[in-house]
């Protein structure tokens, strides 16, 4: 197994894309309404186009044969057939229906499949589910705790607004939570050399890292 965070690169430069509030789309939606939405479940309006691919990849491997594995997920054991080269966001996300993790370069490159393996930060669309049946798997479905209150880290980015259409938050606030986990009061430094194997299509990263300062600093 290879570290994944070796596979990580520097963000790119950040490019500013459309930032239509959705309270323009819904009325009723406010946007601190829509943040709470995607850092709890991860649910966008992009994720609906990637489910369908998702689904047609599987079907078109399905040559192959599956194998029932169980897989502690969220706290949970989840029992499920997996073929023998099937990636663990594809698992997660197709089979399990963890929607937070996202799929976008599908190649260790942007972060948005991020998730916690015992406590620490993988592109889970580059390893196999296989090769994590032993493992504590942590999506950002199962941050919050079961009364639904945020995860320090989650309620910071609902703070600071961070996200802008949300598709990388997931991937953000896992890796965000793995940072603190192993530093606690990092600089503002560690913490962009930590979240730059999460990209921002949007260039939210300022938003982002005030908000795990303000959980470094207890503001
Ligand atoms: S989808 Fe896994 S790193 Fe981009
Ligand atoms: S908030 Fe849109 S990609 Fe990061």
């Amino acid at each position: 197994m290879f570290d994944q965070k070796e596979l990580r690169r520097d963000p790119v430069p950040a490019e500013q894309a459309e930032n239509r509030s959705m309270s323009a789309l819904n009325p009723n939606i406010s946007r601190r309404d829509f943040i709470k939405g995607v850092i709890c479940s991860g649910a966008t309006v992009a994720a609906a186009g990637y489910m369908l691919q998702g689904g047609q990849a599987l079907a078109a491997a399905s040559g192959t044969v599956e194998r029932l594995v169980s897989l502690n997920v969220n706290g949970q054991v989840r029992r499920v057939d997996v073929l023998p080269n099937e990636t663990l966001a594809m698992t997660l996300r197709y089979k399990l229906g963890l929607t937070g993790v996202k799929l976008s370069c599908d190649r260790a490159e942007c972060g948005a499949c991020t998730v916690l393996l015992d406590d620490m930060d993988f592109y889970s669309c580059s390893m196999l589910t296989h090769s994590v049946r032993n493992r504590k798997i942590i999506t950002v479905e199962g941050l919050s705790s079961p009364s639904g209150k945020l995860h320090p880290v989650q309620q910071a980015f609902v703070d600071e607004l961070g996200p802008q259409c949300g598709f990388c938050t997931p991937g953000q606030v896992l890796s965000a939570v793995a940072l603190l986990k192993v530093n606690p009061k990092p600089t503002r430094e560690e913490a962009a050399l930590a979240m730059s194997g999460n990209l921002c299509r949007c260039g939210a990263y300022d938003h982002y890292l005030k908000a795990i300062m303000r959980v470094a600093g207890g503001v």
